[in-house]
């Protein structure tokens, strides 16, 4: 069915002008960019997004990280948008990202690896409210 997916181009990304590479491995696959925006988020506004993981050891970095630059917010639609999306953004850890996929071919490390992309209908449908008001999404 047709679906739609949250996607964040992180700052590691975004600082290497790695956007337009990124965005075009998704294109590729058949996705389509229905909503985009570019925005610096501060550590509070990453960790309200991130707040699932709060408990992590890992979350202060994560936070810091994604307000440490500009991130590019999208929404993305396609037929199966949400697992089309995971198999193009590869495994978390770069180090274990299929030959090809965006983390393997330029993520840095796990915590600085480039995508975001929602797990499931029901987080994709929190995280584009997060970011977008229903008149932003234009398929
Ligand atoms: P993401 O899909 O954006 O969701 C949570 C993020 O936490 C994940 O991608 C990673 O970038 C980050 N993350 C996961 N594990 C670690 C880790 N061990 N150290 C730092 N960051 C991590």
């Amino acid at each position: 069915a047709l679906e739609r997916t949250f996607s964040i181009v992180k700052p590691d990304a975004t600082r290497r002008n790695l956007t337009g590479k990124i965005v075009a491995k998704f294109e590729d696959a058949g996705l389509r960019v229905v909503a985009q925006k570019r925005i610096h988020l501060t550590k509070a506004q990453a960790g309200e997004f991130y707040k699932v993981h709060a408990e992590r050891p890992f979350y202060d970095e994560l936070c810091e990280f994604m307000a440490s630059a500009p991130i590019v917010a999208q929404v993305l639609e396609g037929e199966g948008a949400i697992a089309k999306n995971r198999e193009v953004m590869g495994a978390t850890n770069p180090a274990d990202a299929a030959p090809g996929t965006i983390r393997a071919d330029f993520a840095e490390s796990v915590g600085e690896n480039s995508v975001h992309g929602s797990d499931a209908p029901e987080t994709a449908a929190i995280e584009i409210a997060y970011f977008f008001s229903g008149l932003e999404l234009v398929g």
